[in-house]
């Protein structure tokens, strides 16, 4: 069996996304569970973009415990000292440098000649090699490179000292047999390639991301990079979950593991829809809600009878909680601790005396607490920044043809704040009563109400983007009542604002 290496880039190429923006804590928890998940190497950001990715990245690498930690830089030196200064501290740390080698590239984006990027990767490889032993080099647009070329730029980045050679199809255009045929050519014409990772990083404009990376690593790659859910620029990047699942479930094809602890996937894939408030879709492979359901009677048949007439993977295997215990008003800290771990959830004292109290006024409401809820309210603990506005309480009035009046009331300090406002429904008057506390005018860009849970006492999470400054901030909100829940959902986004302001 080939160990082959998996590259996390949830927290770079996955948050550069629309609507997957994550503040410091929120990076800092899913590089946790990214460690935990077991990927040899999370990319952590693009230490130059801004202070604060520089200070995720810094303190991610404080943090994380077993993988390497890299830092995406163009080639510059002003890109490379951020990038080493943010890993520096990593137990692991890599530089990651990259430059464009395909001619529309070179010609309309970057304005320089063959010769000149050649020259620029050999100056700027060799700069980050002088902080750093571990260094990737990527070759941006590399499936729309001129092959020959191509190999010549990665025979540069080698001399020069770098360890990784990353070979992205940058707008997912390549087909499987393509990469495999060029990560084959390059193997073979690349002096040196023998003695470094060749990585695949492959985006699903054309919904080949998964199958191009395979390829790859059919083809001799070491390396995939890929982010959870699949998230990235446009249509996204590779998705790790359905890579590493492709890998166990045909190890008789493949031939290949990695160190990826499978049951870790479905957490990590709900933490993160959890934290950017980008919902799963139902029929996503692996951690869709239906990817492991059997409706119609002829599966259900064949499932009862033999597991294996329909069923190519266990839901165990990634990580699925089986809904096997109830909990209910009467269960105790000690009750709800015990199911928070038996679900992969390990809390702080602190952390679990806020789930209780939500846990409690929950099972007020619920006669009785099932996984799902549990884990509803293990996602929505509140993340330890400061919480300048606490939500207090609000009155609706509410109906058809009459005025929707919202009275809110919020704790600000010691002061105890109410307003009143008027709006086109209840969700919107409580917003604007919300705003007359607090000042703030952020404008609501994205607002979304789901069902968390199941049945008719099922948990409503709100999720709303809030738009403040050029920035996006998401805020969640979770209750029994979808209005508590909305509200819930605004404050926490005007709070992650009235962090930064
Ligand atoms: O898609 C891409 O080419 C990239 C590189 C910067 C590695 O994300
Ligand atoms: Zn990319």
């Amino acid at each position: 069996m080939r160990k082959i290496k998996v590259f996390d880039t949830t927290l770079r190429d996955g948050e550069q996304s629309p609507g997957c923006s994550m503040n410091l804590e929120e990076k800092l928890e899913m590089a946790r569970q990214l460690d935990a998940l077991g990927v040899d190497i999370i990319e952590a950001g693009f230490a130059i973009a801004s202070p604060d990715d520089f200070r995720s990245v810094e303190a991610i690498s404080r943090t994380v415990e077993h993988c390497t930690v890299a830092s995406l830089a163009r080639c510059t030196k002003g890109d490379i000292d951020a990038a080493w200064n943010a890993v520096k501290g990593a137990k692991y740390p890599r530089i990651h440098v990259f430059i464009a080698t395909s001619d529309i590239h070179m010609e309309y984006k970057l304005r320089m000649t063959r010769e000149q990027v050649l020259a620029s990767i050999a100056e700027h490889v060799a700069y980050a090699k002088s902080f750093c032993d571990d260094i990737e080099f990527s070759a941006e647009d590399a499936s729309r490179s001129d092959w020959a070329f191509l190999a010549h730029c990665c025979e540069t980045a080698i001399s020069a000292g770098a360890t990784t050679l990353n070979i992205p199809d940058t707008v997912g255009y390549s087909t499987p047999d393509e990469m495999f045929a060029l990560i084959t050519y390059l193997r073979e014409h690349t002096p040196g390639i023998e003695n470094c990772d060749i990585s695949a990083h492959c985006h699903d404009d054309l919904g080949m991301a998964v199958t191009n990376s395979l390829a790859c690593l059919r083809a001799g790659a070491a390396q995939v990079e890929c982010t959870v859910n699949g998230i990235g620029e446009r249509a996204g990047n590779a998705a790790l979950e359905e890579i590493v699942m492709a890998l166990k479930t045909r190890r008789d094809y493949y031939q290949m593991e990695c160190g990826i602890d499978s049951r870790q996937i479905y957490k990590s894939s709900k933490l993160l829809s959890n934290i950017t408030g980008v919902p799963i879709s139902p029929s996503k492979s692996i951690v869709g809600a239906n990817a492991f359901a059997h409706e119609s009677g002829i599966h259900q048949h064949g499932v009862l009878a033999n597991s294996l007439t329909y069923e190519i993977m266990k839901s165990t295997d990634v990580g699925i909680p089986q809904n096997s215990m109830v909990l209910g008003k009467h269960s105790g800290k000690h009750a709800l601790k015990d199911r928070l771990i038996q679900l992969g959830y390990e809390v702080t004292k602190e952390e679990l005396d806020e789930i209780f109290i939500r846990f409690k006024a929950l099972a007020d409401k619920k006669k009785s607490l099932n996984d799902a809820d549990i884990e509803a309210l293990a996602l929505s603990k509140t993340r330890s920044f400061v919480e300048t506005y606490k939500f207090l309480g609000h009155v609706i009035t509410t109906g058809k043809d009459t005025s929707n009046i919202a009275s809110v009331k919020i704790r600000v300090g010691d002061e105890t704040r109410e307003e009143v406002a008027i709006g086109t429904g209840p969700i919107y008057a409580s917003f604007k009563a919300v705003d007359l506390i607090t000042g703030i005018d952020a404008t609501l860009d994205d607002f979304s109400l789901d069902a968390v849970t199941e049945g008719e006492d099922a948990i409503g999470e709100a999720v709303v983007k809030l738009g403040y400054n050029g920035e996006q901030y998401t805020g969640r909100g979770l209750s029994t009542d979808v209005i508590e829940a909305s509200i819930l959902a605004y404050v926490n986004g005007i709070n992650k604002i009235a962090a930064v302001i």
